[in-house]
């Protein structure tokens, strides 16, 4: 179950006529689901064929190897890698741990990481769509040379599952060269809208998350659809008022993962033509300590959308369980924060469990496509990102 509020601290900063014209085009916009390219996200799903080969090399994974390394950056690894944050216990390592690498060019991290597993039994998953990102190539290279110097060259190709499209790049070239497992990203879904894909399901079977339930969970999430846009048309109103800030403001800090990837959704969606929110994130009750000064006195761009999600924990001082308090904490800054001009809304994952969050995923895919289209421009492209990769493709040849 996921519920979205937005009457309360909201209010007065609604413009109630422009609320109106935005919500009548509602169906117009989702029109455009069915006519574009790259909604494969929202119109297909998982066949049952593709989530058996996935379980298969999971299980295969998990029997092998003490440490799966997946190596992929952008949409091709932050959701899974926020699902692992949110859903696996912090410090409770399971039979088979997932490390993430490849999000960075730092030598000494990777260092790190090849020290760590040197003794250990271990598998790799690369994940690029393009199979030509230039942090995957270069980090599956080294991983590659670790792995034949480990194995033998049969048994470390054996070890490397890749995940890439079936046409071009230079990943599908080594599966051709190598024969390595692997599994096709679809032409019709984008890197942040990915997460249906082998690309984040195979790492999330490895963790030993319920996928099946998180596919449930999605695909029920369209139910939340007419909320999603009123969410996206809120999003726009406050853009329109000059809050040109999005403040995810969470008190779980297994959350945290999960506003960098809604920072990727939204910021890469709408971030076009000179338009958009820029999101960032405030994790309390630590930030109330610094940017809170900001939120509350400071220059007033900002609004914020409080991201509840209920835990389980049976943790309680002076009559007082740790999950009340927080729920005080959470109304009393909204409250505050509301009489310093900050607008708020609330969404509330019931459950933090694998089907609460597939749906609250669903529900963000929906609302970042239509807040999109409401600022006119295409949710499923990031044209931007090409601008440093051509100078630095003229300064890094390999
Ligand atoms: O959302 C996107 O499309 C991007 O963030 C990509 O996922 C990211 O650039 C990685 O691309 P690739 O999977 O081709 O390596």
């Amino acid at each position: 179950m996921l519920k979205f509020e937005f009457s309360k601290y909201m209010d007065s900063f609604i413009n109630k006529k422009e609320y109106s014209k935005l919500m009548k085009r509602k169906d117009e916009i989702l029109e455009k689901f069915n006519d574009e390219k790259m909604t494969g996200w929202y119109k297909q799903e998982v066949s049952n064929e593709l989530l058996s080969k996935i379980k298969e090399v999971s299980q295969n994974i998990r029997h092998d190897s003490d440490v799966l390394l997946v190596v992929g950056i952008g949409g091709s690894y932050m959701g899974s890698y926020a699902l692992q944050q949110l859903l696996c216990p912090s410090f409770k390592k399971d039979k088979t741990e997932v490390i993430y690498v490849g999000t960075n060019l730092s030598g000494t991290y990777l260092n790190e990481v090849l020290d760590y597993v040197e003794d250990k039994e271990v598998s790799v998953n690369i994940i690029s769509k393009s199979g030509s990102t230039l942090e995957i190539k270069l980090t599956y290279e080294l991983i590659k040379e670790f792995m034949e110097k480990k194995y033998s060259e049969e048994e470390a190709h054996k070890r490397i599952i890749v995940t890439t499209n079936v046409t071009s790049g230079y990943l599908k070239e080594e599966v051709d060269e190598y024969g390595y497992t692997s599994f096709d990203m679809p032409d019709e879904i984008g890197g942040r809208y990915s997460i249906i894909t082998p690309a984040h399901l195979l790492p999330m079977a490895v963790m030993n998350l319920d996928i099946d339930s998180f596919l449930e969970g999605y695909y029920e999430g369209k139910k939340y659809l007419d909320d999603a846009y009123s969410y996206a048309v809120i999003r726009n109103l406050m853009y329109k008022e000059g809050k040109y800030i999005e403040n995810y403001s969470i008190y779980e800090p297994k959350m945290y993962y999960f506003t960098e990837f809604l920072k990727q959704l939204f910021g890469e969606s709408e971030g076009k033509d000179g338009k958009g929110i820029f999101p960032i994130s405030t994790v309390n009750t630590r930030d109330l300590h610094s940017l809170g000064q900001f939120l509350q006195e400071g220059n007033k761009i900002v609004f914020e959308t409080v991201l509840k999600i209920n835990m389980k924990d049976d943790l309680v001082f002076n009559n007082y369980s740790l999950a009340r308090l927080n729920e005080i904490v959470t109304s009393s800054v909204m409250d505050a924060h509301y009489s310093g001009e900050v607008p708020n809304m609330i969404i509330e994952i019931e459950t933090n469990n694998e089907k609460s969050i597939g749906e609250a995923i669903m529900f963000f895919m929906l609302s970042a496509a239509f807040s999109a289209y409401l600022f006119d421009v295409n949710p499923f492209d990031q044209p931007g990102v090409e601008a440093y990769k051509s100078i630095m493709n003229e300064r890094i040849k390999f």
